[in-house]
């Protein structure tokens, strides 16, 4: 190119490849949101270590899992791209495969609790579905949520916070304690303790903040844990500036961000959510509902 010096020529090629690779990103970042990533994932029994490790398929495992959960969290329905009825086609195929012996909803009904109806309204179907396939259908409430007392009559799903559900498997007659935990929001923060629950049972909790986990105390007995909140840094960046930056969490500080890990005796699973906090964009953390088979 006449005029040009090959410097300048470089300089230009490297910022039309950095316009071009920002603008790819964009798209793809209004995109995700819109596309549901339905994942299995197994939670095997957790080995007593201190540190936190992703867990992987254990070899010996038996054949059927003891429980299977339809698990979903972070729904933030004012800014949900995912649509209710593709929810229900996703319980209604992981039910027809094998036997779901509960649906559970991990928090965040919406970003602001003005709109609350909406999400209520969102999570009312969900409920009307399981009804009619014969799943029960529990739930607790995240930090987005704190001012509200959920209500099977309000919000559809019954709320496990401070209950125990003895949960007997529909296909292996495995019996497990289901429970959950509030969340007091993120102002002024407070981590409640764990109830206790019989040490001869496998317990299953539902707490929407996986931070939680770094508050146990010694002899609370959690071998199964279900979480989400961090929606995966929802627009990933490089070295997890997105947690650096903006949030406070501690966990995502270890590496521990998404997927099934064990801790000191619990295996932990932490959901990407389905939907959006502030702006309406995901990248490189795809909307996320799982079937949880839990080889306990
Ligand atoms: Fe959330």
């Amino acid at each position: 190119m006449s005029g040009l010096t090959t410097g300048q020529l470089i300089l230009i090629i490297i910022l039309c490849v950095l316009l071009l690779a920002v603008v790819f990103l964009t798209v793809r970042a209004f995109y995700e949101p819109y596309v549901l990533k339905i994942t299995t994932r197994k939670m095997f029994p957790a080995a007593k270590c201190p540190d936190f490790r992703k867990q992987e398929h254990s070899a010996g495992s038996p054949e059927k899992p003891g429980i299977r959960l339809f698990f979903f969290s972070d729904l933030h329905a004012d800014i949900c791209l995912i649509k209710p009825e593709r929810l229900i086609s996703a319980i209604k195929d992981a039910n027809a495969s094998a036997p779901l012996d509960a649906v559970l909803f991990g928090g965040d009904i919406c970003n602001n609790y003005r709109v609350n109806e909406k999400g209520l309204t969102y999570l009312r179907k969900i409920s009307e579905a399981c009804r009619e396939l014969g799943i029960p259908f529990y739930g607790v409430t995240g930090n987005h949520d704190f001012t509200f007392e959920p209500s099977e009559e309000t919000c559809g799903f019954e709320c496990i916070e401070n209950k125990q559900i003895r949960m007997t498997s529909r296909s292996t007659g495995k019996t497990v304690i289901l429970f959950g935990v509030d969340d007091s929001g993120r102002k002024h923060r407070v981590w409640y303790d764990v109830p206790s629950v019989p040490s001869d049972c496998v317990s299953v909790l539902a707490i929407h903040n996986p931070d939680s986990i770094l508050h146990f105390k010694e002899g609370d007995h959690v071998d199964f844990m279900l979480s989400g909140h961090f929606h995966a840094g929802q627009i990933k960046m490089p070295f997890r500036l997105e947690f650096l930056v903006l949030r406070s969490d501690k966990l995502p500080q270890q590496k521990v961000i998404e997927g099934v890990f064990e801790h000191n005796g619990t295996t932990m699973f932490i959901t990407r959510g389905v939907g959006c906090n502030k702006l309406p964009l995901r990248l490189g953390a795809y909307p996320e509902v799982s079937v949880v088979e839990i080889y306990a």
